[in-house]
């Protein structure tokens, strides 16, 4: 079957083309800028430095939130009054997640996502565990670390 004429005509075709094209192209390159501009722009630290003043005394069964790059982290002292520290994103889409002491447990209420105060995934649609951080003190500094990182605080 024969159509005899276009919905679209040519000029609008080529036009729209051209647009997408240039809209991909400014994109590209405003990333390329931000990216040169904040090289760490979206990356995660080996480590970071607390004030231990500021998270040492928190109560049993509680966080207290630090900024882990330019993502969420906890510092988590259990219920046994052991410490810890984790990322405060959800595995499956990253969101931020939030902790129900009520419950010990952490909870992400983008997709319903549960995780036990361990971070075993126990609930929705998170495919694996909460990400751990290596924490200690050390002086009056509370030092955060991915696993496996160490770091060696230069002596006053
Ligand atoms: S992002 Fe957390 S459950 Fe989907």
């Amino acid at each position: 079957m024969k159509i005899d004429y276009s919905l679209v005509s040519r000029r609008t075709f080529l036009n729209t083309l051209f647009g997408g094209w240039l809209l991909a192209f400014m994109g590209g390159s405003a990333y390329a800028l931000l990216k040169f501009a904040f090289p760490t722009l979206g990356k995660e630290p080996d480590f970071i430095l607390l004030d231990a003043g500021q998270y040492v005394d928190i109560p049993r069964n509680s966080v207290k939130p630090f900024a882990w790059g330019g993502k969420l982290g906890f510092f988590f002292k259990k219920s046994d009054g052991t410490t810890t520290a984790l990322k405060g994103v959800c595995t499956h889409m990253e969101c931020n997640i939030s902790y129900r002491p009520e419950e010990r447990k952490f909870y992400c209420a983008c997709h319903k996502g549960w995780f036990d105060e361990t971070g075993r995934n126990i609930a929705g649609p998170p495919p694996k565990p909460l990400e751990f951080l290596d924490v200690r003190i050390e002086g009056k500094k509370l030092i955060v670390t991915r696993k496996g990182i160490k770091v060696e605080l230069p002596k006053a």
